[in-house]
């Protein structure tokens, strides 16, 4: 499914499993290529990368969108699943959001060559756009500590800081495996329905 572009790139929705083969392999470049990169430092490995795009996709109620530029080249990508299909982030967060009625926010990212274009407002305002209102009172995240530029854009979205963190364990590029915090952040849907429509300006 194609939805509004960006400034040159082709924004698509992955549902089919033939273009979940399609798109594996450019997700997974660009996936290691943007969390190595500042301020992440991680170190993934491309099996490791294919079974995240394997396990989001293949998840009940899944969005995902991901930015392809002229060349078919993956720039951006944005995931969304229901809370309750990544049970250990659930875990975290029952009894201060409705499980069974959030969307998570579970993977986004842009490459460095495309931001502060607004891309990734746009990869978040489309995923929001796409959930099922009935069925879908909250959305979450998490962001990374101190990481205050993704915190400030989910601020300016009406997403509120929870109180609530988990540690995330990840190899980083230097060698060394380190523990940082991700904060996480909610939004209600129902309060701000019109600024979702993605081919409004804000
Ligand atoms: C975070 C990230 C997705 C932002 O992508 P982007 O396309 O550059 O973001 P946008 O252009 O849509 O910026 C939206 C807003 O975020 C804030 N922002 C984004 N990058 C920023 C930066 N480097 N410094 C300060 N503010 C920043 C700004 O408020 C910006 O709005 P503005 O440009 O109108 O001031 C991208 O930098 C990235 O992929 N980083 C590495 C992976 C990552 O951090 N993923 C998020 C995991 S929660």
């Amino acid at each position: 499914m194609l939805l509004p572009s960006f400034e040159g790139v082709t924004v698509q929705r992955v549902t089919t499993a033939e273009e979940v083969a399609q798109w594996g392999p450019a997700f997974v470049d660009a996936y290691r290529h943007i969390f190595a990169d500042a301020p992440y430092h991680e170190v993934f490995a491309e099996d490791e990368v294919d079974a995240i795009w394997r396990r989001l996709t293949a998840a009940r109620g899944n969005i995902t969108l991901i930015a392809i530029d002229p060349q078919g080249a993956v720039v951006g990508f944005g995931i969304a699943i229901p809370l309750a299909e990544a049970p250990d982030v659930a875990r975290e967060l029952n009894g201060l959001v409705p499980v069974k009625a959030t969307s998570y926010l579970v993977e986004l990212g842009v490459e460095a060559s495309w931001r502060r274009r607004g891309l990734a407002r746009h990869l978040v305002r489309l995923r929001i756009a796409l959930l099922d209102r009935a069925t879908t009172t909250h959305v979450v995240l998490r962001v990374a500590e101190g990481r205050s530029a993704t915190f400030e854009m989910y601020r300016a979205m009406h997403f509120t800081d929870m109180g609530v963190s988990m540690q995330v364990r990840r190899l980083r590029t230097d060698g060394t495996l380190q523990t940082d915090v991700r904060h996480f952040m909610s939004r209600v849907l129902s309060q701000v329905q019109f600024e979702d429509d993605p081919t409004a300006r804000e």
